[in-house]
């Protein structure tokens, strides 16, 4: 086939220019207003695209479109090859141990109420527990909410300390022999507190409990092994690591998987089907019922090429420095009151504060009058905001093409919201 990717046989890895990668973003020129920059720090929320990801994606449509597993003409062999040389990416980027452990789901929601019904509803009993932590987005809730509601399962949460960490002398009592499954965020979208997998997956292993990770907020900015963080499902989002939206991940083990009944039913995920019943497809086509998200997925492993060209560690590195600035240079802020940990080395790029008598929603739409995009509100998370008895916060969130004047520029900003509302001296 003439469309093998070159990018498929290994990864050369490029230097962390800055101001080479921002040129790779073209909506990074973009201005709010005219003279007024674009100043992007709503990461958290959905990242930007690079011009490779989004070439992939008119490329794709342009010159291989057509339905994949279906057909024998070459558009369909070339959308399939093209589809599952992305899953393989996948696999790799996050080192599953097989390819076919990779479900393309819409989002990180779709993969964790994945989970809750097809391996959830089966093998979750009346009585038994699912841990999960008060730093969660909604979607690690709500999902688990509605299993209790519908089987009786027991949902308990490790609690929040003051600092936004978790209290893990709480969790080492929490997670007992009744827990059959831990489902943990890896870093909290509303605090960026990263999450000691380290410390909880042995004890939930300890258990002999299942252990499934929300990986939205960490996949994207730091290296995920799943494998070394022994764990067995993991959920991510393209769009929040350079891909386009509605594409998502799940991973599992392949014996979890195996042992799972369909989430959805329709094409492409049968073997047989007769008028009195159908037999299931392998996994992964099993859960891939329906014409999929051919062309996002494909362009989800030109993200991937991407960040795997840069190098995860890298990426990481970058953040961090950001966020250490940022939470050294908001601190000086008058009236600025930061959540969360204070040390970067426990924190992705995220940084939610409060500004003494303005409401988020004013800081944010005066932000945006200076061309700084944050987000305010309760981030999905509100939970968070009763421990921290907030209504809102706003939040200020990185990603790999952001620079320290952008986090200048939202200090000077926040000290003219401060001006225009006549607040902290
Ligand atoms: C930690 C976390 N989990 C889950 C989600 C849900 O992701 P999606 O909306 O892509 O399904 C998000 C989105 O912000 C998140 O930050």
């Amino acid at each position: 086939m003439t469309i093998a990717n070159p990018r498929d046989t290994g990864v050369q890895r490029l230097p962390f220019d800055l101001a080479r990668i921002r040129r790779d973003f073209p909506i990074l020129k973009r201005e709010i207003a005219p003279g007024v920059p674009l100043v992007y720090l709503d990461n958290a929320a959905t990242s930007q695209k690079p011009v490779q990801v989004i070439a992939e994606l008119t490329r794709f449509y342009r010159d291989h479109n057509a339905n994949i597993h279906r057909g024998v003409h070459t558009l369909s062999v070339e959308s399939t090859e093209l589809y599952e040389a992305a899953r393989a990416k996948v696999a790799r980027f996050i080192n599953a141990p097989k390819t076919e452990e990779i479900i393309f789901t819409r989002n990180t929601t779709e993969s964790l109420n994945l989970v809750a019904h097809a391996w959830a509803r089966k093998f979750l009993h009346e009585g038994d527990e699912v841990v999960i932590s008060e730093i969660e987005h909604h979607s690690n809730i709500v999902p688990w909410q509605m299993l209790r509601d519908a089987r009786g399962i027991v949902l308990r949460y490790i609690p929040m300390l003051p600092d936004g960490t978790l209290d893990l002398d709480a969790a080492r009592k929490i997670i007992g022999p009744r827990t059959k499954l831990l489902s943990i965020t890896a870093m909290s979208n509303a605090l960026g507190t990263i999450v000691p997998l380290e410390v909880l997956v042995p004890l939930a292993k300890a258990q002999g409990a299942v252990v499934m990770v929300d990986g939205a907020q960490s996949v994207p900015h730091l290296p995920v092994d799943v494998q070394a963080l022994d764990i067995d499902f993991l959920a991510f989002s393209a769009h929040k690591m350079l891909g386009p939206t509605g594409i998502g991940i799940l991973w599992g083990k392949m014996a979890l998987l195996d042992a799972m009944d369909p989430f959805l039913g329709g094409g492409d995920m049968i073997l047989t089907v007769s008028m009195e019943r159908s037999t299931w497809a392998d996994v992964p086509a099993k859960f891939e019922a329906g014409t999929p998200n051919v062309a996002d997925a494909i362009a989800f492993g030109t993200a991937i090429d991407y960040l795997d060209a840069l190098g995860m560690d890298a990426v990481r590195e970058h953040e961090r420095d950001i966020t250490d600035y940022a939470l050294r240079r908001l601190a000086d802020v008058p009236g600025v009151s930061i959540f969360g940990p204070m040390d970067a080395d426990l924190r992705g790029g995220v940084i939610s504060f409060e500004l003494e008598g303005v409401h988020p929603h004013d800081i944010g739409q005066v932000l945006d009058t200076h061309g700084v995009a944050i987000r305010t509100g309760h981030h999905c998370a509100q939970p968070v905001m009763l421990a921290l008895n907030v209504p809102a916060t706003a939040r200020a969130s990185f990603y790999l093409y952001n620079t320290t004047d952008e986090v200048d520029k939202l200090a000077t900003s926040l000290e003219e919201v401060t001006r225009f509302f006549g607040g902290a001296r």
